[in-house]
């Protein structure tokens, strides 16, 4: 069932069905290496994960072109500042490139100051993910912070950059996006 809507992809509850295909998009080395992970996926670890996400936070599967294509959602949820953090991934390679990621990020935003009444939507990336800060700084997240030497890499120590986007920055963003 559709719960949000962006101009292309529509965002449902993650369901047991999806673990397979989860474990399959988080284990994908382009997927693994931008997320920062640091240990593979066993299927028992993924239904883990998403009934911990389904309790800590607010977890979306990513629908485009009539299927699951990924996962996006918002946790760490901190109530007295009204702030939460958000991840995104699209999982299915055949896919990527399309606009489906900026498209999904717009109606997570949108759900986490219209319904959730956050305040402030933040993340962390890696310092040299262009692809995923063009389009954080695209739906109006701004750089708050560089965090040197935070993830050791195979080609060495990496950089993150905290991001973070407000209700009136996101009102301007939203408007020239059309949704
Ligand atoms: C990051 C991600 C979610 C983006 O989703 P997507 O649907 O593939 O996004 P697209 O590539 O269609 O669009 C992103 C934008 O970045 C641009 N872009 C693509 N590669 C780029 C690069 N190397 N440098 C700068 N910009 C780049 C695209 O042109 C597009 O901009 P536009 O809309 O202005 O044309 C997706 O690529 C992904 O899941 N990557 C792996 C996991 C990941 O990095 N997650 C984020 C962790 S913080």
């Amino acid at each position: 069932m559709t719960l949000l809507s962006g101009k292309h992809v529509q965002l449902r509850r993650v369901e047991p069905d999806d673990y397979p295909a989860i474990q399959t998009w988080q284990n994908d080395p382009e997927v693994f290496y931008w997320m920062d992970y640091e240990h593979a996926f066993s299927l028992d670890d993924i239904r883990r994960s998403e009934e911990r996400a389904c309790t800590e936070g607010h977890p979306f599967v990513i629908v485009a072109e009539g299927r699951a294509v990924g996962r996006i959602g918002l946790n760490n949820f901190r109530s007295r500042d009204e702030m939460a953090s958000l991840y995104i991934f699209v999982g299915d390679r055949e896919v990527r490139g399309k606009g489906y990621g900026i498209d999904a990020l717009m109606a997570l935003i949108a759900y986490g100051f219209d319904v959730l009444n956050l305040r402030k939507i933040e993340l962390w990336t890696l310092a040299h993910n262009e692809r995923a800060i063009h389009m954080y700084k695209a739906a109006g997240l701004v750089e708050d912070a560089r965090i040197p030497e935070r993830s050791y890499k195979e080609d060495g120590w990496a950089d993150h950059l905290v991001m973070s986007i407000d209700r009136d920055s996101f009102s301007r963003t939203r408007t020239s996006y059309g949704i």
